[in-house]
C-alpha cells in the first residue's frame, strides 16, 4: 500500500465526521467566487498545473509547468499551498515548505509515471549499476527522490545532465522516453529507468501523419515524454511551459498538440487567433486526458479549501532526503535563469 493509500484510510473518519464525504457543494454557489474568499480568508494559495481542467486554470493564482510549479511553492508567503495537480507535485510543494499546510483537492490523483518506480526496485536497480549520479525526473515518489543525486524536469532536463562530468556515469528514471531524448540531445550514454507516462506513450502516429497532411501548415509539438517516432517528427519539443512560449511567438496559425489536452486551454486564451488540434492517441478517443489530474474539479477543490483537507503528511526523515537533490536542481536552475 502507498503512503496516500494509508493516509486516506487514516483520514477517511475523520473526512466523515465532517461530513466531506457526503457532501453535495451547493448547486446555488458561485464557486469562483467562494475559492476566492477562501484564498483570502486562509491566506491561502491555488497553484494549478497545464493539464488541470480549465474552471481550475482561471481560478489559480499560478498555472505553470513543474519546475515552475516548484519554484512558486519555495517562495510563496502563504499559509496553505492548495496544489491543483497530482500527488508527486504536492509532496515536492511539502518537501519545500515543511510548515505550510500543502493541500490536494483529490488525494488518489497519482501518475503512471511516478508509479513505475517502485522505491525497493530501484534501490536494487542502483546496486546493479554502483558509481552512477542518479538523475531523477521530478515525476517521481519522494521515495525515488531520496534515493537520487539531483532532480530535474523537462524544462531543465538538459542543463541538468550537462552539469554532471562528463566522465560521470548516469542512471535516469523514471521516463525511459525523456531519457532516450536526453541521450540523443546531450551524447551522453545513460542507463534508462524501463518508465512511461499512459499519456503520452499512447499518441498515435498514423493518426498524427494523417492530420499533418490534412493540415499541412500545421507545426506538430510535442512534450519529450512522448515515444521517440513522435518526437523524430515534431517541429518543436519542449516542457508545457515550452509548448505554450513557441505558440506565442511562433508565427504558425495552426499547431497540433501532442501532450495531455488540458494545456490547449491557455494557449487557446493566450492566442485566440490560432487554432490547436490535440494529437490523437491510438485508441478511440480523439483527444488524450491524463485521468489522474482530472480527479481534481472545482467542486472538490473547493471543499478542500473549506475543510482543508486531504492534506499532505510526510516522514521527517524521508522529506530530509528527498529534499536535497530538489534543492540541487532549483540552484541549478537559477544559474542558468530557468
Ligand atoms: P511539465 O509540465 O513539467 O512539462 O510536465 C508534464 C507532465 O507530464 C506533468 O505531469
Ligand atoms: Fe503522470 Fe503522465 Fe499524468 Fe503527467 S500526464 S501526471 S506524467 S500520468
Amino acid at each position: 500500500m502507498y503512503i496516500k493509500d494509508v493516509y486516506l484510510e487514516e483520514k477517511k473518519a475523520d473526512l466523515e465526521k465532517k461530513g466531506f464525504l457526503d457532501l453535495a457543494v451547493d448547486p446555488a454557489l458561485d464557486l469562483f467566487v467562494e475559492i476566492e474568499k477562501l484564498k483570502k480568508e486562509k491566506n491561502a494559495i491555488v497553484l494549478a498545473h497545464y493539464y488541470q481542467e480549465p474552471d481550475i486554470q482561471d481560478v489559480a493564482d499560478y498555472i505553470g509547468d513543474s519546475l515552475g510549479l516548484a519554484q512558486q511553492a519555495e517562495k510563496t508567503s502563504a499559509d496553505i499551498i492548495v496544489f491543483a495537480g497530482v500527488h508527486f507535485m504536492a509532496e515536492t510543494a511539502k518537501i519545500l515548505n515543511p510548515h505550510k499546510k500543502v493541500l490536494l483537492p483529490d488525494l488518489k490523483a497519482g501518475c503512471s509515471l511516478a508509479d513505475s518506480a517502485p522505491p525497493d526496485l530501484f534501490r536494487k536497480f542502483k546496486e546493479q549499476h554502483p558509481n552512477h549520479t542518479v538523475v531523477s525526473y521530478i515525476n517521481c515518489s519522494a521515495g525515488i527522490k531520496a534515493l537520487s543525486d539531483i532532480i530535474c524536469t523537462s524544462s531543465n532536463a538538459e542543463k541538468i545532465v550537462e552539469s554532471v562530468p562528463k566522465d560521470q556515469k548516469i542512471i535516469f528514471a523514471p521516463d525511459k522516453n525523456l531519457g532516450a531524448y536526453l541521450v540523443k540531445k546531450t551524447g551522453r550514454d545513460m542507463v534508462l529507468w524501463n518508465g512511461a507516462c499512459m499519456v503520452h506513450e499512447i499518441f498515435s502516429l498514423e493518426k498524427i501523419t494523417r492530420l499533418k497532411m490534412q493540415h499541412p501548415n500545421a507545426k506538430l509539438i510535442a512534450h519529450p515524454e512522448c515515444e521517440e517516432p513522435i518526437l523524430r517528427i515534431a517541429d518543436y519539443i519542449g516542457s508545457t511551459t515550452g509548448l505554450l512560449k513557441f505558440t506565442q511567438r511562433d508565427s504558425a496559425a495552426e499547431y497540433i498538440v501532442a501532450t495531455e489536452t488540458g494545456i490547449l486551454h491557455q494557449m487557446q486564451k493566450e492566442s485566440p487567433g490560432k487554432t490547436f488540434i490535440p494529437a490523437p492517441p491510438d485508441n478511440n478517443c480523439a483527444c488524450n486526458d491524463c485521468p489522474h489530474m482530472k480527479l481534481n474539479t472545482l467542486e472538490k477543490l473547493y471543499l478542500c479549501m473549506k475543510y482543508e483537507l486531504p492534506e499532505i503528511h510526510m516522514d521527517e526523515q524521508l522529506r530530509l532526503a528527498a529534499r536535497k537533490p530538489i534543492e540541487r536542481m532549483l540552484e541549478i536552475s537559477a544559474r542558468f535563469g530557468l
